[in-house]
């Protein structure tokens, strides 16, 4: 798959992921309100990437200033934080990017403006190399959990796509496949906007991995018939407990899981944690329009003046979950996150 996040110096460029996959279409991020746009719409998705873009959009809109002082571009970068922040609240990884674009000015604020524009784009360019890099950690560690043979539960798309690398939870899945284990991996659609049957099945495809869709409403089945050896998913945002935030239905995934005694593991950089909250309860879940849920099959496809709740995300309790792969080792419970990474995980 060619590069789907592309900085040219110019512009972002972009793999527009809403038309996957049946059409390969890239798109030039210009501002940071096409930027805003992009991740908002999930035409660029999946925590990782969308910490990646925003640094890059938060760059574009001091690019584009003609002769700035100092102060005027610390203004811009303010303005096109606080619109990049409001996209998509949950993922860890868009706040991140954006305090690392911010302390970067604070340490430069004194300098020539022409100097602070320069290291500004070489800090978004850096949010974008340390990911690829963590994701190859992340693949080398979480491999060693993978036996030749094993068959592979997944939710949502926490691959290439959502991410400047391998992925997290598929790159572990393509590190394994390229140590030579023979792997197959069971793929959850992710209603209501379809990432595990639009994107995952597609990377796992190009990548000759045996890939078999299921609906989310089949995860029992296939645990129950003994298809399953392991689940293995991505997060938006870590607590220091362990409480996990990822797609809308991993909590289901991982009750699932534990009934049928099958490990549950999460996979994720250490960007994507948030040791400011002590557990889940007060990760803010992004809730998305209704017209995402009430249309399907080319039309409207529940009835007028219905209540609908459409959240994006849900808390998988730290006890669900057999181990977290980070690009510093794999985290074993009972979790304390902020402990494991002073003493470097485990
Ligand atoms: O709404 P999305 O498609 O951005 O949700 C993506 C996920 O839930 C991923 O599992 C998560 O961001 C981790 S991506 C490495």
């Amino acid at each position: 798959m060619k590069e789907h996040i592309r900085w040219t110096g110019e512009c972002l460029e972009i793999l527009d992921q809403t038309q996957l996959p049946t059409e390969t279409i890239y798109m030039k991020l210009s501002t940071p309100e096409e930027t805003a746009e992009a991740i908002y719409n999930l035409r660029i998705r999946g925590a990782p990437a969308i910490g990646i873009a925003a640094a890059y959009g938060v760059f574009l809109g001091i690019k584009n200033l003609a002769s700035p002082t100092a102060s005027e571009l610390e203004l811009e970068l303010n303005r096109a934080s606080e619109l990049l922040l409001r996209t998509r609240p949950t993922a860890r990884n868009l706040s991140w990017a954006l305090e690392r674009m911010k302390m970067c000015f604070r340490n430069h604020a004194e300098e020539d403006v022409l100097i602070i524009k320069n290291v500004l784009e070489n800090e978004a360019i850096r949010i974008h190399e340390e990911d690829r890099d963590c994701c190859q950690r992340i693949g080398e560690f979480g491999a060693h959990l993978i036996k030749d043979g094993d068959t592979i539960l997944t939710h949502c798309n926490a691959g290439s796509l959502a991410t400047g690398g391998i992925g997290t939870a598929l790159g572990v899945i393509y590190t394994a496949h390229d140590q030579g284990k023979r792997v197959r991996v069971i793929v959850t659609e992710t209603r209501p906007l379809l990432q595990g049957a639009r994107l995952t099945t597609y990377e796992l495809k190009e990548a000759g991995i045996e890939v078999t869709l299921i609906c989310d409403t089949m995860v029992g089945r296939v645990m129950r018939k003994g298809w399953v050896d392991l689940c293995l998913v991505g997060a938006d945002r870590i607590a220091a407990n362990g409480d996990t935030v990822n797609k809308i239905g991993t909590y289901q995934v991982a009750l699932l899981a534990q009934y049928h005694h099958i490990p549950f593991y999460v996979a994720a950089p250490l960007s994507s944690l948030d040791l400011s909250l002590e557990d889940g309860s007060s990760i803010p879940i992004e809730e998305r329009p209704e017209e995402e849920i009430v249309s399907g099959l080319g039309r409207r496809i529940a009835p007028q003046d219905i209540k609908i709740y459409n959240p994006s995300f849900d808390i998988t309790p730290a006890e669900l979950i057999s181990a977290i792969i980070t690009e510093k080792g794999i985290i074993v419970p009972p979790y304390s996150l902020r402990s494991s990474l002073t003493s470097g995980g485990n």
